[in-house]
């Protein structure tokens, strides 16, 4: 794993996106996996400053991403697509028929985690996946206790989780209680991972992550399993690591 620490976000999302550009720059058709949450945004501020300046061009880039709320239609004020609507896709030049959210609304939820899982191999598989954490160290919508070999499905969201995303609906209530997410099996096989953490309250999340044991307990702690992770840290969550990382 790769470990930069930076000073602040927007450095933090610069590069992020510079190493990103890299990437899709050597491979058209360039399937990338994406992320919601406040975590992302300084990463796609970046892609669009760098979409509309004609650095980076989104024409053939695929993309997938982690999670959807279930039973958020995608024009819900909070849902995920609505939410990659407004933050990226509405401001590059991608072809909107080839960006990938979950749909929440599903008749038939499980068989479409099936054929999201068949979407993502028929294209070859994610070249690179943005990831964020939870404070409870998890990634996607995949909970601590999640096996680490698990796929796209629904799932159960814990209380803290809950809490946590409760400032973006009007009444604790409004939180949906499921979702459907990518599994940790399905992002461990991307082949890059690019982990985002910034602010005080993923500090514990981030240091358990990345020194302590890979455990179900803190899904993110997976990613040491991966050959390929960069981990692009704000100071403010990395107050807690032990070990020597780049500053
Ligand atoms: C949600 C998303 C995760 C995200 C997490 C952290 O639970 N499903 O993908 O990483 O929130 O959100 P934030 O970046 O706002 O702290």
């Amino acid at each position: 794993m790769q470990v930069t620490i930076v000073r602040d976000k927007e450095q933090m999302g610069k590069r992020a996106a510079a190493l990103i550009a890299e990437q899709m720059r050597a491979k058209p058709h360039f399937v990338l996996g994406l992320a919601t949450g406040s975590t992302p945004l300084p990463l796609y501020h970046e892609l669009i400053r760098m979409n509309q300046a004609g650095e980076l061009d989104f024409s053939t880039t695929i993309t997938f991403n982690l999670d959807e709320y279930v039973g958020l239609p995608p024009t819900h004020d909070q849902s995920y697509r609505r939410f990659m609507n407004v933050n990226l896709f509405d401001h590059i030049n991608i072809n909107q028929a080839a960006t990938h959210v979950p749909d929440g609304m599903a008749a038939d939820p499980d068989a479409f985690c099936e054929a999201y899982e068949r979407m993502i191999a028929d294209v070859g598989g994610i070249d690179c996946q943005v990831l964020g954490i939870g404070s409870n160290g998890h990634i996607a919508f995949n909970e601590p206790g999640s096996s680490l070999a698990s796929r796209t499905r629904v799932v159960k969201l814990t209380k803290s989780t809950i809490k946590d995303n409760s400032r973006f609906f009007a009444r604790m209530e409004d939180v949906p209680t499921r979702a459907i997410s990518m599994g940790i099996g399905t992002v461990l096989e991307a082949q890059r991972i690019v982990m985002l953490a910034y602010g005080a309250n993923k500090a514990d999340a981030v240091a358990a992550a990345l020194e302590g044991p890979v455990t179900v307990s803190v899904p993110a702690s997976a990613l040491q399993m991966h050959p390929r992770v960069n981990w692009i840290i704000v100071e403010d969550a990395a107050t807690k690591l032990k070990l020597e990382w780049d500053r």
